[in-house]
């Protein structure tokens, strides 16, 4: 019998084989850098919000913490948007007339919410908590950016699995004091910018027990040295100068009750351990905030429940 293909029929069919191959590849990586591109992951972009807010002038410009208006970060999942009150807090003496607070007056008018469009928004089947990374010494600029340069606010990460793993592997290059969270210029301990760590004796999972300081410990007044960290202080109350936690923390009231209800140690003696890199620095805030391996922070469960 005749052979109806000839060898160089064979040849094409394996050529067009290849291409078909070569195709589907292309299509493959196609979808896969589309998936990831800003206009899936909303990278960068900024929605046109009813009031053009800027952080930039309003953190950096007026020195406003992220909490003044962020109010629940730390104790709740949720980081929460202001009401239109903590806005007419200023806005009713400062721009009152500015044609671009209109739909914040209005709001007050009628007690209607501004509607912020959101920035950022995880899909639902996705669990977050903000409390948690917040207490366990993430800073706000490890996922957010520099937001005391925006003067619109954008998304400046993917949000996408593949970036919260690559932090839930390895928290230790990311962990900072929790007295740090909300310095937008953090960049980790180094020889140039060394950090102090001690332990405040306070007993306990969670950040207190541990105090850190960018000043030289040993450099300043001996007698101040040895104390640190009054109760219940820390965490929730914003502090001026989270660098330097070396003046004594004014306790609330009599100055001798403080708010976690527990008597008085107004001073607790710090054996300070100084840190010179970011790698020795995360190790140690690692075992001190009992922060967990990579296997159970990376497993499905963490993340969706
Ligand atoms: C004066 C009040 C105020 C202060 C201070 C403030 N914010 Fe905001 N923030 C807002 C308002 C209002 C919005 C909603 C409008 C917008 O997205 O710009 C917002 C939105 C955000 C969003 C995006 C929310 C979303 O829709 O996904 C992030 C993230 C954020 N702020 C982080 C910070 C951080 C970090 C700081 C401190 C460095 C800070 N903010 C300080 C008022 C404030
Ligand atoms: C602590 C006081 C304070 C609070 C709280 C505050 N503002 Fe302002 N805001 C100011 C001041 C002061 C200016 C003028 C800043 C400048 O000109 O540099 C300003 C300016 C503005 C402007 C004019 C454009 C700009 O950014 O310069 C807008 C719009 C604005 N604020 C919106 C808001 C909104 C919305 C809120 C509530 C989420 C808010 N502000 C909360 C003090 C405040
Ligand atoms: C580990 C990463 C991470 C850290 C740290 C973090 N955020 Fe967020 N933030 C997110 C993610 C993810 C979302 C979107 C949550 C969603 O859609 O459910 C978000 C949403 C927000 C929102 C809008 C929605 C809400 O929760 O109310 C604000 C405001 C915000 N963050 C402020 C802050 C501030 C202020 C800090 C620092 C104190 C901070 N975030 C620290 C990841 C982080
Ligand atoms: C920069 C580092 C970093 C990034 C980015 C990050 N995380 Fe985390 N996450 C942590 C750390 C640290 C902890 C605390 C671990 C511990 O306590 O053992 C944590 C804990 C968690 C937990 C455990 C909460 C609980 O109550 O058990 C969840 C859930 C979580 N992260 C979700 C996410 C999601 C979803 C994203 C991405 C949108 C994300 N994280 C991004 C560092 C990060
Ligand atoms: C640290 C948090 C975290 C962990 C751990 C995690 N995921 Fe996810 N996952 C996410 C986030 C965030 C998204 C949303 C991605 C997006 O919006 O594009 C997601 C999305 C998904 C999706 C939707 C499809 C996609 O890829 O966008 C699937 C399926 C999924 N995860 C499966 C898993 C499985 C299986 C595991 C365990 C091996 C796991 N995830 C562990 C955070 C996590």
């Amino acid at each position: 019998m005749a052979q109806v293909f000839d060898r160089s029929s064979n040849a094409l069919a394996r050529a067009s084989l290849v291409l078909t191959g070569l195709i589907v590849i292309a299509l493959g990586v196609a979808l896969d850098s589309l998936q990831r591109s800003p206009w899936v992951t909303r990278q960068g972009q900024r929605p046109d919000q009813p009031i053009p807010f800027s952080h930039k002038h309003h953190v950096e410009g007026l020195g406003l913490q992220c909490q003044y208006c962020h109010t629940s970060v730390e104790k709740s999942s949720y980081a929460g948007i202001p009401p239109t009150k903590t806005c007419i807090n200023c806005h009713a003496q400062i721009w009152t007339n500015a044609e671009l607070l209109a739909p914040a007056r209005q709001s007050w008018a009628t007690g209607a919410s501004i509607q912020w469009i959101k920035v950022h928004d995880l899909p639902d089947y996705v669990y977050f908590n903000h409390e948690i990374h917040v207490n366990k010494g993430i800073g706000c600029a490890s996922c957010h950016g520099r937001v005391d340069e925006m003067p619109l606010m954008y998304q400046q990460n993917t949000l996408q699995m593949e970036w919260c793993l690559n932090c839930h592997r390895n928290p230790a290059v990311n962990l900072r004091p929790t007295s740090e969270i909300y310095n937008m210029a953090w960049a980790g301990a180094s020889s140039d910018k060394p950090v102090w760590c001690g332990q405040t004796g306070k007993s306990g999972p969670t950040a207190q027990a541990v105090n850190c300081t960018t000043k030289d410990p040993n450099n300043s007044n001996p007698e101040i040295a040895m104390l640190q960290v009054a109760p219940g202080s820390g965490r929730g109350q914003p502090q001026p100068n989270s660098g330097t936690s070396m003046q004594p923390i004014p306790t609330s009231g009599s100055g001798q009750t403080v708010s976690d209800g527990s008597p008085n140690a107004l001073l607790v003696p710090v054996n300070y351990q100084k840190f010179t890199s970011q790698i020795e620095l995360g190790k140690y805030l690692t075992t001190q905030y009992h922060i967990r391996g990579a296997n159970e922070l990376s497993s499905c469960e963490t993340c969706h429940r």
